[in-house]
């Protein structure tokens, strides 16, 4: 069914029940790969709000969770390629590994920007989870990205945290621009 938030339509994309098989795949294997340490999860807000939520109920090893803020979209479809860095979060990280949780990677520039500047904090290891990959759009190579929900098209999407215009984010399913 489509929807419609201010000026834009959206048809579905990704259901809820496919986004929760998903999350609870990706808790699995990183409750494999980091039951050797305690890692922290760096959740990236505003956008990853519930699939951090969700992602870290599937999390049965001990670990950490720390929050930042970014902005690259500003209200529109397409990233400004600016970023604005909202929140510095004060735990320490050096010696750590550390796992960025991410709702989309596009051009990739948020996520190189992060990582960036945590490796000035001298982690052990630095990878990226982000649940939404548009791997058209990514402008260079993120050799971090090791876990990935869903690859979609290079098209503007909303729900389950993502928004047009700050409204949106409620939604449970993933939604697609119309064109
Ligand atoms: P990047 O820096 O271009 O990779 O963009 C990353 C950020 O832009 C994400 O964390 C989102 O907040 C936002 N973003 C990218 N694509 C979309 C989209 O299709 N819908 C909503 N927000 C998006």
């Amino acid at each position: 069914m489509k929807i419609q938030i201010a000026d834009l339509a959206f048809e579905p994309l990704i259901k809820a029940e496919a986004i929760e098989k998903r999350v609870k795949a990706i808790g699995q294997q990183l409750n494999a790969d980091y039951q050797h340490c305690v890692p922290v999860f760096v959740g990236v807000l505003n956008g990853s709000f519930l699939f951090i939520a969700d992602l870290i109920k599937q999390i049965n090893i001990p670990c950490e969770i720390t929050f930042t803020k970014l902005a690259s979209y500003y209200g529109g479809t397409t990233s400004s390629l600016k970023i604005r860095d909202d929140i510095d979060f004060s735990v320490d990280i050096k010696g750590r590994e550390v796992v960025i949780i991410e709702d989309i990677v596009d051009t990739g520039n948020t996520a190189h920007y992060l990582i960036d500047k945590l490796k000035v904090k001298q982690p052990t290891s630095i990878k990226l989870c982000s649940l939404l990959l548009k791997p058209a759009a990514v402008q260079k190579p993120l050799e971090e990205l090791k876990y990935t929900g869903f690859e979609i098209e290079n098209e503007f999407v909303v729900g389950y945290g993502l928004d047009y215009k700050e409204m949106g984010r409620n939604l449970k399913d993933i939604y697609k621009r119309v064109k």
